[in-house]
């Protein structure tokens, strides 16, 4: 007579690993950027785009037409997407732009030249 199998116990569930443990990455401290004087947080060497979604912000500009929402959109520099105002300079590809300590990062409206406006 046959006996019914036993069934296979579930196995607890490993934590997902992160984008940084899967290359075994290990990005020194974090340190501080803020954007329209909103605090947040950046990892050496993360893109000022990068550090932007980690933080959930997905837009930080609108175009000059229509004033519709733009963020990042190819993430390595052709489609101007993501241009944003660093330090006071504006049309900065944020996807290009490494994050540094303190930088104040500004949304920017149309073509980022409001001060030359007359
Ligand atoms: S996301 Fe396309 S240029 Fe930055």
């Amino acid at each position: 007579m046959n006996r019914p199998r036993p069934r296979p116990r579930p196995q607890p569930r490993r934590p997902r690993p992160t984008p940084a443990a899967l290359v075994r990455a290990a990005p020194g401290p974090a340190f501080e950027i803020t954007l329209d004087g909103r605090a947040l947080s950046a990892l050496p060497g993360q893109s000022i785009a990068a550090a932007l979604w980690a933080a959930g912000v997905l837009s930080w500009r609108t175009t000059r037409r229509g004033g519709r929402a733009r963020g990042a959109f190819c993430g390595i520099g052709s489609c101007f997407d993501c241009l944003a105002t660093v330090n006071g300079t504006p049309n900065q590809r944020a996807c290009l732009v490494p994050a540094r300590p303190g930088d104040a990062i500004t949304t920017q409206e149309g073509h980022g030249r409001a001060d030359l406006t007359v």
